[in-house]
């Protein structure tokens, strides 16, 4: 695993949005794994305005989310459909008809039968592959080492899934619902590790002391389900983006 060390957010957004652009501009067609959360906003206001200073014709890109919750309609400012579309595809000025999130299927039938929750994940893990697979897949951590909503436990060969969401997620996620616990989603679907393993690059920003055992057990510890970042270690083309003090407890 490839680990630099930046200054900030701004830093490590300028190394993507430039990862990025020049992709894009070698192959228009390129697949971008999309994740939300706070840590990959500054990479997608940097990779916005490299697009926009350089003229890049982003309008063939395609993009996959990580991951969704269940039981919230597509339009709920909450959901992650809605989030990448104002974080990622308005900015970026994507066309939305290409841009595929995992929970999409679910929250938008008008009833979900069994069939739908167990047909999605699967379906979802075959439109990727269909698509040529993801070319640069983008990463935050939780501070116990989850991705996506791959929580520690999580099986590292698992594919795109339902899942029930941790009490613990529930509760720190409570912030953008109100702080009602309540209303949280209590299931999501998320792309696996081995979903996520299969894309061509993987990169994982995280910043700030709270991420610092997180990324000492991903980058230095064993590979295991009890921290399922560090199935990165498994990866051959993975960069680890960090700031002095998410890098602190590195050896
Ligand atoms: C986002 C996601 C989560 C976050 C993680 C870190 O799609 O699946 O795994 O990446 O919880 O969140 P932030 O970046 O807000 O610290």
């Amino acid at each position: 695993t490839e680990v630099i060390i930046v200054k900030d957010e701004q830093e490590a957004g300028e190394l993507y949005g430039r990862c990025v652009a020049d992709l894009i501009t070698k192959n228009p067609q390129a697949v971008l794994g999309l994740a939300t959360g706070s840590s990959p906003l500054a990479a997608y206001k940097a990779l916005a305005k490299i697009v926009h200073d350089e003229d890049i014709d982003v309008s063939h890109v395609r993009d996959f989310a990580l991951d969704e919750y269940l039981g919230l309609p597509i339009t709920h400012p909450q959901s992650y459909h809605s989030t990448i579309e104002r974080t990622v595809v308005e900015p970026l000025g994507l066309d939305p008809a290409l841009v595929h999130v995992p929970g999409d299927v679910i929250n938008g039938a008008p009833l979900s039968d069994g069939r739908i929750i167990q047909e999605a994940g699967p379906a979802y893990d075959r439109a990727i592959e269909e698509a040529g697979g993801i070319d640069v897949q983008i990463l935050g951590i939780g501070t116990d080492g989850h991705v996506g909503f791959n929580e520690p436990g999580s099986s590292l060969a698992s594919g795109t899934r339902v899942k029930t969401l941790a009490e613990q997620t529930r509760i720190d996620n409570a912030r953008f619902f109100g702080d009602d616990v309540n209303a949280v989603p209590t299931h999501c679907i998320t792309q696996g590790i081995g979903t996520i393993l299969k894309a061509r690059h993987l990169v994982l920003l995280a910043f700030g002391e709270g991420k610092a055992d997180a990324i000492a057990h991903t980058v230095e510890g064993g590979v295991s389900a009890f921290c399922p970042a560090s199935a990165l270690q498994l990866h051959p083309h993975a960069t680890v983006i960090v700031d002095e003090a998410a890098a602190s407890k590195l050896k």
